[in-house]
């Protein structure tokens, strides 16, 4: 049993399997920067303000400065434990100047101290993720540049459907992406509104400046409310989902990838850098990473709805039960930033199979639709072209042929508007620069997109909060 620092009204011996139960300290000393600026900022104000003297605040932040130094260089570290990171860095400014340090907390508590360090923290790890996000989408614009050409199966309900190439299905995930970083940058705006300074609940009586520390610690404002300031956690719930979205698309990305690379379909390979043998079977070459990234999704859910379950019941303003939303988020965005990790240099290298990618597009009938397009074209109505497409499809089938192989007799069985051009019309190259429409999959709009996506990545640069 040791003396807290809040001892007073008890005498402050707790129960040392409680103490550790209550300790926070294992996973919230990931804030110890973010708590000491903040704490500066707090000592700067209360000075100014003549809360505390000029000189005792200028001890202090003397005092939080050196602490930050030897944390950062080692030379100080955890192991004398504490409740938080927060009474850990107060407990050794107070060992460091003495009873100054103890003019710290005036004004503030741990439960606005928490908020703070928080979003903080936040703030600074969505700048990180972002950053992994536009160096994502500069190998897509390469990738997808590089097989703006190569023409494979696109699928619906996993058959195949209509040709694409796939610079375009690589886009498709781009597009994901940047909405995703996008969506972050929206999440860090709405948070980062500062808490400092609402205290345990209801302000404080002290002649305190908010905006003041507010701005020093590059908030565009503060919480307008002190109850919801210190109790508000939905900055944690809306950054968690935008990080389950990066997790979606980051895994549906896997899956395919994982399902190209198999020996059904040959589409790709991922650099052995990415994949690992079997120990027992010697052929093997799994996607290992591909499929942690698609199983650490879970992982991500699981801290989106924990953080979730763990707010809803509880009463205004803060409660412990808060504690529980740091290891979520860390957990966040520990996991996305390893899985971008290791996804952007195995995106980067890559090996797409043209051939093979090219051999199962003319396979399956993927240009029926233009074949009945090219009836259409004839003045057939849609649906009727649709029909005998339909038949001559069923008969190839029958015949263990494709489109491309029936004599124009036989189409001329089905419809006397057949002609000479209709094997132009239903080549798999020729399928694909039709598709001309705003977004579709011929190759200039292919360019298109990438150009957009340059253009943005850009102005992502430049902004990045
Ligand atoms: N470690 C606490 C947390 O993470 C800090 C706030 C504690 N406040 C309190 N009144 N016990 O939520």
């Amino acid at each position: 049993m040791s003396e807290k620092m809040w001892a007073g009204r008890s005498e402050g011996k707790t129960d040392a399997v409680a103490d550790d139960f209550n300790s926070s300290l294992h996973f919230d000393r990931r804030m110890y920067r973010q708590d000491i600026r903040g704490s500066m900022a707090h000592a700067a104000m209360l000075g100014r303000q003549g809360i505390i003297s000029d000189k005792d605040a200028a001890r202090i932040v003397d005092g939080l400065a050196g602490i930050l130094e030897d944390l950062d260089r080692g030379t100080l570290d955890f192991s004398a434990g504490g409740e938080d990171i927060h009474m850990f860095v107060e407990t050794e400014l107070t060992k460091r100047i003495g009873d100054v340090g103890k003019r710290l907390h005036t004004a503030r508590s741990r439960n606005d101290q928490v908020a703070l360090d928080l979003r903080m923290w936040l703030r600074d790890a969505c700048v990180e993720i972002g950053r992994q996000l536009l160096a994502l989408e500069e190998v897509l614009a390469r990738r997808a540049e590089e097989t703006k050409d190569v023409i494979l199966p696109g699928y619906t309900h996993l058959q195949r459907a209509q040709p694409v190439v796939f610079g375009h299905h690589l886009m498709a995930y781009a597009m994901m992406f940047s909405r995703d970083t996008e969506r972050l940058r929206d999440g860090v705006r709405r948070m980062n509104q500062s808490p400092l300074g609402c205290c345990a609940l209801a302000g404080t009586t002290y002649p305190t400046d908010r905006e003041m520390t507010a701005s020093a610690l590059g908030f565009d404002g503060v919480c307008r409310n002190s109850m919801d300031g210190v109790s508000d956690r939905d900055f944690c719930v809306e950054i968690l989902a935008a990080l389950s979205l990066i997790m979606t698309h980051l895994s549906r990305f896997s899956e395919e990838l994982i399902l190209w690379s198999s020996w059904e379909f040959r589409f790709v390979e991922i650099d052995e850098a990415y994949t690992t043998g079997s120990s027992i079977m010697p052929q093997k070459k799994n996607s290992d990473m591909a499929e942690l990234v698609r199983g650490k999704t879970g992982r991500v859910y699981g801290d989106l709805m924990g953080t979730l379950t763990m707010l809803k019941g509880l009463p205004l303003a803060y409660n412990k039960d808060m504690q529980e939303d740091k290891e979520a988020v860390f957990d966040g965005v520990e996991t996305v930033q390893n899985c971008l990790r290791v996804f952007i240099p195995m995106l980067a290298t890559l090996r797409v199979r043209r051939e093979q990618m090219l051999q199962a597009a003319q396979k399956g009938f993927i240009n029926a639709t233009d074949l009945a397009d090219y009836l259409v074209g004839k003045g057939l109505p849609f649906r009727s072209a649709y029909k005998i497409t339909g038949q001559l499809v069923s008969r190839c089938e029958k015949e263990n042929k494709v489109l491309e192989d029936l004599p124009l007799a036989v189409y001329q069985e089905y419809s006397a508007l057949f002609e000479e051009d209709l094997y132009g019309a239903i080549d798999l190259k020729a399928c694909v620069d039709r598709r001309t429409s705003r977004g579709g999959t011929c190759i200039a709009s292919v360019e298109e997109q990438i150009q957009w996506l340059r253009e943005w990545i850009v102005r992502e640069k430049e902004t990045l909060y």
